[in-house]
């Protein structure tokens, strides 16, 4: 029976996508902490608040009301809300027809790879980059590509390089992200417009995820609907609006897609949650709790930055926002899985292994998210000092 189970039941080839490796680093903080050791944790990009105080109460009040299905591109008012956050953030006017809601910036990125690209198509992501860009891809049937970054280009994909690799086989698209994940880099301004042109000029579509924007020290992210109308932007109530498990996100559709998207999501999710779109829309009403949570991150970012060195960790990538340090450990080990095991057995500290974001270059790199509370962000930098001496 169980032979011709196995027969049967074969995974398709597509869904053979590595797993998280943080998630091992996750398992093993929960084991320590089952036998009572109390764990720093630095690994989950998650952050630590619930959802603005607006939200919520949103959500309460409509729980006595009927939710059902909405629009398939989300709610009206919702939509408009959006829109209007563009003109706040960026002085843009963005046509609210032009947005869709989607569960999660997750979902924006199957949407926009299956509007955009046919199967086969290769895609540009950059190394170190957001693992499920590569993997979405390759579950879709389309060839993730990496390009690696580093300092020279601030850690971000040029023009020059994305036309190298074009020459070499077709691209048909590309995947930006500033702030990003797992390096907390940012593209300037005329560094993604250079990309953004080039990638155009040459027949590249243009994916730009914007989920970090709003948590930008460094700099102002630039949008890259500045930059062209053509760029599909997926951004996410996750991480600004610390609502991660509520599951909702929205992108920014050249007109031209808007109907595909639709059409797609029609099939594939019917809508958004309502009681989460609700929410979503109070959120933006939550300013002074947002401004709060995101200057505790600036706080957390200085305790690290400063403190982390005079223990011993002083090699990261330029930290301009989201709320990720993306440290070089190759002084201590060039296999930064083990690195991360011991961290956390001995200084009781769980973060990351950069291999989950690059998976050659990051075995000498360790991903901390510095979204948690302040008083744990001293405490790290300590038992990290104290444990590397
Ligand atoms: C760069 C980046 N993009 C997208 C996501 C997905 O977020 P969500 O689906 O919660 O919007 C994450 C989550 O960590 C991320 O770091």
């Amino acid at each position: 029976m169980l032979e011709r189970a196995k027969r049967l039941l074969q995974p398709s080839a597509r869904s053979a996508v590595p797993p998280f490796m943080v998630m091992d680093v996750v398992a093993a903080a929960a084991r320590l902490e089952a036998q009572g050791r109390r764990i720093i944790h630095m690994e989950v990009g998650q952050p630590a608040a619930g959802a603005p105080k607006t939200a919520i109460d949103a959500a309460r009040a409509a729980l006595s009301s009927p939710l059902r299905y909405t629009e398939t591109l989300g709610m009206a008012s919702l939509r408009r809300r959006i829109a209007r956050a563009y003109a706040e953030w960026h002085g843009l006017d963005i046509d609210p027809a032009r947005i869709a809601v989607t569960t999660g910036s997750s979902a924006g990125f199957i949407l926009a790879f299956l509007t955009a690209f046919e199967p086969g198509d290769r895609v540009a992501v950059a190394l170190p980059g957001y693992p499920p860009y590569r993997h979405i891809l390759t579950a879709l049937g389309y060839e993730p590509v990496g390009i690696e970054t580093d300092a020279a280009t601030r850690w971000s994909i040029t023009g020059g390089a994305l036309l190298a690799r074009h020459r070499i086989s077709p691209l048909k698209g590309v995947v930006v992200a500033s702030p990003a994940n797992p390096s907390g880099t940012m593209m300037t301004a005329p560094a993604l417009a250079e990309l953004i042109r080039t990638a155009e000029d040459a027949g590249i579509i243009v994916i730009s995820d914007e989920i970090y924007h709003g948590l930008d020290y460094a700099f102002a992210a630039e949008c890259a609907a500045r930059i062209s109308p053509d760029a599909i932007i997926i951004n996410s109530f996750s991480k600004y609006f610390f609502m991660t498990g509520w599951r909702i996100g929205w992108m920014v559709v050249p007109p031209l897609l808007i109907r595909t998207v639709e059409r797609l999501q029609q099939n594939l999710a019917i809508s958004v949650p309502t009681l989460s779109q609700i929410a979503a829309e109070a959120a933006f009403d939550g300013r002074a709790e947002l401004d709060e949570v995101r200057r505790g991150y600036e706080t957390n970012r200085r305790i690290l930055l400063e403190g982390l060195p005079r223990g011993g960790l002083d090699s990261f990538l330029p930290a301009d926002g989201a709320f990720y340090l993306y440290a070089n450990v190759s002084r201590f080990s060039t296999d930064s899985f083990a690195f991360a095991t011991r961290m956390l057995e001995e200084a009781g500290v769980a973060a990351t292994p950069g291999v989950d974001f690059d998976p050659m270059r990051g075995k000498s790199c360790l991903r901390l998210c510095y979204a948690g509370a302040r008083e744990e962000m001293h405490e790290a930098v300590e038992r990290i000092g104290n444990w590397l001496k």
